[in-house]
């Protein structure tokens, strides 16, 4: 940002991930004007590897917002997925079972990259390195950001804040507790990720459900393979040397027949917890939360991105009729809109990371046997797949 540092916008943006990013773009629509503070670096945030499924709603509104040029060259459009289990392998039809409707892989740093030169191309405002340190006058028609950048603390007066400054930010904890419910799981495991320099070991992506625990075979480029295999909820990086994941995905994935797994340098590897996470109401005064600062899910489903995007499609048509013709009623409903589809896909991502991963508590024989079931009912049953793929899928978004 070249101009002076920004003092007074309509709304203030907390945070350039996805959810911040799609909402600047989408109010630009509406020629409302808005102001981005990220507290890290471009470097930083286009940097960080993240989810990496975006679906068909998500991609189709990318290109609508004029940042989707290079995802339709080099994302990868999936028309299935495939289950794994009992040594057998399963392809659900996304498309067939949905009417055309897929997914599409492409890593979330590159979603990111893509929405900072979009917005910035258009003469957005984003201020990198602009750490929120408070949020003042919540409650009135005047609330303002207060941030660090440079060294210097300075405010950001708004007509509004829109909080999307992910689970760990600092908006969600400028409610008032009294006024907020939280819901949390947390699930008895966790998830250790590598990206390795190996040519995906299948063209779509292979859950697996295995009795040594789950395994998940993605990827982000014909060259370049993500993988997940469950871990332990307390496990480190260095509980997990290259040799053991690489010989736990061959364990877990081995299916009766010729299949093998591509091996290659780890670039990358990490450990993430797994919980659900929803805090009710997702609005206070002038703030609206929107994205990972309000919900967490699993990642088993691949929703958390997209419901950053579904979140911030909501509130910036809410904006259009506040700003643009004095509504209010859309902003109240703001919260109640949203968790609307946040609690489906807190369901469907607890259904598919209950199916899939090992369970330690009670009577495991007892439990594997009904994921087996469960599974094999899914692989048979026309509408038991259609409702895993139309969540998979997701449904339209609210744009
Ligand atoms: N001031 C300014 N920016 C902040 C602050 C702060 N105090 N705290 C956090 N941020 C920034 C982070 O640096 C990050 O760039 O807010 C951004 C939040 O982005 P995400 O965490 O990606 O959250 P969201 O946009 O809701 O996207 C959700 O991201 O983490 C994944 O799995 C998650 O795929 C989902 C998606
Ligand atoms: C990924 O590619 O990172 C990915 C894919 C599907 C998931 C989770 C993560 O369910």
């Amino acid at each position: 940002m070249s101009d002076p540092l920004p003092q007074r916008t309509q709304v203030a943006i907390v945070g350039a991930g996805p959810a911040g990013l799609v909402l600047a773009q989408l109010l630009a629509r509406h020629d409302i004007d808005s102001v981005v503070l990220e507290a890290e670096s471009r470097a930083y945030v286009e940097g960080r590897i993240r989810a990496g499924v975006l679906e068909q709603g998500t991609a189709d509104l990318l290109v609508e917002l004029g940042a989707g040029a290079r995802l339709q060259r080099e994302g990868q459009r999936h028309g299935g997925i495939e289950l794994r289990f009992d040594r057998r392998s399963h392809r659900i039809d996304l498309s067939a079972l949905t009417g055309g409707r897929a997914i599409t892989v492409y890593g979330q740093q590159e979603v990111v990259k893509d929405l900072i030169a979009a917005r910035l191309g258009a003469g957005g405002r984003i201020l990198f390195e602009a750490d929120a340190v408070g949020l003042e006058n919540l409650d009135s028609e005047r609330p303002a950001v207060r941030f660090r950048h440079g060294g210097v603390e300075r405010s950001l007066a708004a007509d509004v804040v829109a909080g999307c400054d992910g689970f760990h930010g600092i908006c969600r904890a400028a409610i008032p507790s009294s006024r907020l419910r939280v819901f949390e799981r947390v699930f008895p495991f966790a998830w250790l990720g590598i990206l390795a320099q190996a040519p995906p070991t299948a063209n779509e992506l292979v859950y697996v459900n295995h009795e040594r625990g789950f395994a998940l075979h993605s990827m982000r480029s014909p060259a370049l393979s993500r993988l997940y295999v469950q871990c332990g909820p307390t496990d480190a990086i260095a509980d997990w040397p290259d040799d053991r994941v690489w010989a736990e995905l061959r364990t877990r994935s081995a299916i009766a027949g010729p299949w093998q797994v591509n091996e290659g340098p780890v670039l990358e590897k990490v450990i993430a917890g797994m919980r659900s996470f929803v805090v009710e109401p997702m609005q206070y005064g002038r703030l609206y939360l929107a994205g990972d600062a309000a919900h967490i899910v699993p990642a088993t489903g691949a929703k958390g991105l997209n419901l950053a995007v579904a979140d911030v499609c909501v509130l910036a048509r809410a904006l259009a009729a506040f700003f643009g013709g004095g509504d209010r009623a859309p902003l109240e409903r703001y919260s109640a809109t949203c968790l609307e589809r946040v609690w489906r896909a807190q369901r469907f991502s607890s259904w598919m990371t209950g199916l899939l991963h090992r369970f330690d508590d009670g009577d495991v024989g007892f439990a594997q046997k009904l994921q087996l079931a469960e599974l094999d009912y899914v692989t048979r049953s026309t509408a038991a797949a259609t409702t895993l793929a139309e969540n998979y899928v997701g449904f339209p978004l609210p744009v």
